[in-house]
């Protein structure tokens, strides 16, 4: 017997969980940090080309497939595109499991900072600029535990499904969004800090001609969304009918962008204030360059150091416990199994790998143009995961999921569905967006990365790092480990996906889907 769908209690519940996943810690400081490295201002084109090119139409098309199916991802993607539509619902929802490990890892960082800040004496001398505590603390088992606490706030937060996430984000979106604009009042008023702020918007417009910015912003803006993770499609499948998907697309993505823009400015202010300059990478942005500037305020320095890691711990936790619904609904969906025990299935999987990704143990990494540094083994994996799960993944999931909803479903039925019930009307424009622009944008941008990035260096992407004494089975395995996480992931994912779309599971009557659409167009006489 199957039980009747949850779903959210109010229209507020719902934007509240959707931008509480698409608000996270790629909010706080990617932004800034892609900014910087691509260009400042100019790089404000690419992004809002591709918010509006690709992100919002991609949001609406994922909470309209929710709605339309009222089923997750995977099963979703099953009635638009068949088998090979379930196919890549389980690829997309197998690779945001990859993701989600080692989002957690780095969830688990995060508490060890927000630990360390609590103890700390002097934190303006603790997170001072050159300051060794997140290296320090990366190369310890405490993150290990740390870990363990963030599964075990997943597992809290998600137990009830939709009502214990609507009471979650009730409480922590508003925080966060309150923590945030303190953070950028605070720098607006630093000495310097309004000159910071403007280097957020000085323009180098010689980026705009590089296809990397193009890249970078598109995959920015897939992974700000939470898009192409099938989190949008069940949390939107909890909807009550009548929603309006348009708008709460919009909504969504307009207060994830503006959180973001006002996060920027915070973060520029706050490190120009005191002649620091953004990293361009996401993880020195969070845990060195940050505190640096953190410490360096001339007040208050211990409670702005807890409540920046608060936080982003905060933020954080309401996107992974979106990703773990998403997980967690594909699976009940497909196998009806009880939801307590597809739970403990998910987060024991995924505290393994979040743990190896926490991994503590050093190697031998080389740098460029000088002798080899020492790092994690759990750190490079992630970086490693990251290049493959997140640079590639999420724009090749949007590109088929374009493709299945487009001609599955057909661009023009899902249209329709939406409109019915929007005071938003979305024009043909729609249906030629998702069936032919987008698939031809998004491979151009595919192909591009994997000659640019992959094909042409003619090396798995992180070959090259060894144990200290380069010897023995633990060194061959360091040495293999950039070729086994490809394979885990190509295996993982692909394998994994092949297997679970052919598994028998709950019926579902292929024909549902053109029998809904023939009733649509009845319905509304829209044809
Ligand atoms: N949007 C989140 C961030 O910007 O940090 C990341 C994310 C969370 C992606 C949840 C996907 C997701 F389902």
């Amino acid at each position: 017997m199957t039980e009747p769908r949850a779903q959210w209690k109010s229209k507020m519940g719902f934007i509240l969980a959707a931008s509480g996943s698409a608000i996270g810690l790629g909010n706080i400081v990617m932004f800034s940090s892609n900014a910087y490295k691509y260009g400042g201002g100019a790089f404000y084109l690419p992004y809002f080309i591709a918010l509006f090119l690709v992100g919002i139409p991609v949001m609406i098309a994922e909470f309209g497939l929710g709605a339309f199916t009222k089923k997750s991802f995977p099963m979703a993607m099953r009635q638009a595109g068949g088998r090979v539509g379930e196919f890549a619902g389980w690829f997309a929802i197998l690779n945001a499991g990859l993701i989600t490990m080692f989002y957690v890892t780095i969830l688990g960082w995060v508490v060890g900072m927000l630990i360390r800040a609590i103890a700390m004496e002097d934190v303006s001398q603790g997170f001072a600029p050159g300051n060794t505590v997140w290296s320090d603390l990366i190369r310890g088992w405490l993150p290990v535990s740390a870990v363990a606490i963030v599964w075990g706030l997943n597992i809290l937060l998600v137990s009830k499904g939709t009502k214990t996430i609507e009471m979650a984000v009730k409480v922590f979106v508003p925080l966060m969004w309150v923590a945030m604009l303190v953070l950028v009042v605070v720098g607006f008023f630093l000495p310097g800090g309004f000159d910071g702020m403007q280097n957020l918007f000085a323009p180098e417009p010689e980026v705009l001609f590089n296809p990397d910015v193009w890249r970078g912003a598109t995959s920015q803006m897939f992974f700000t969304l939470s898009l192409g993770f099938g989190v949008m499609t069940a949390y939107a499948s909890y909807l009550p009918d009548h929603s309006d998907h348009s708008h709460n697309a919009i909504t969504t993505s307009l207060l994830n962008c503006g959180f973001e823009w006002i996060a920027g400015v915070a973060v520029f202010a706050m490190l120009f204030a005191y002649s620091q300059l953004p990293a361009s990478g996401t993880l020195g942005m969070m845990f060195t360059v940050v505190p640096s500037g953190i410490a360096a305020l001339p007040f208050a320095v211990k409670i702005f150091g807890v409540a920046f890691f608060a936080l982003l711990l905060i933020a954080g936790l309401t996107s992974s416990i979106s990703l773990v619904e998403a997980l967690v609904a594909s699976l009940q969906d497909k196998f009806q199994m009880p939801r307590g025990r597809t739970l403990a299935i998910c987060a024991v999987v995924g505290f393994l790998g979040s743990t190896l990704f926490a991994l503590p143990i050093l190697i031998q990494v080389p740098a460029e143009g000088g002798p080899p540094g020492e790092a994690p083994i759990g750190l490079m994996l992630l970086d490693f995961m990251d290049h493959w799960a997140f640079g590639y993944g999420l724009i090749l999931v949007g590109l088929v999921e374009c493709l299945v909803i487009g001609w599955g479903i057909g661009a023009q039925n899902l249209r329709k569905f939406i409109n019915q019930r929007s005071r938003f009307q979305l024009g043909a424009w729609f249906d030629v967006l998702l069936k032919f622009i987008l698939p031809i944008l998004l491979t151009l941008l595919l192909t591009f990365s994997i000659m640019d990035q992959d094909i042409l260096k003619e090396t798995v992407y992180g070959t090259g790092i060894t144990t200290a004494d380069g010897a023995g089975l633990w060194n061959s395995l360091v040495e293999w480990s950039p070729k086994l996480i490809l394979g885990l992931w190509v295996i993982g994912c692909g394998l994994g996906a092949w297997l679970l779309s052919g598994a028998t599971g709950a019926d579902l009557d292929d024909r549902a889907v053109e029998e809904e659409v023939a009733e649509i167009q009845e319905e509304g006489g829209l044809l």
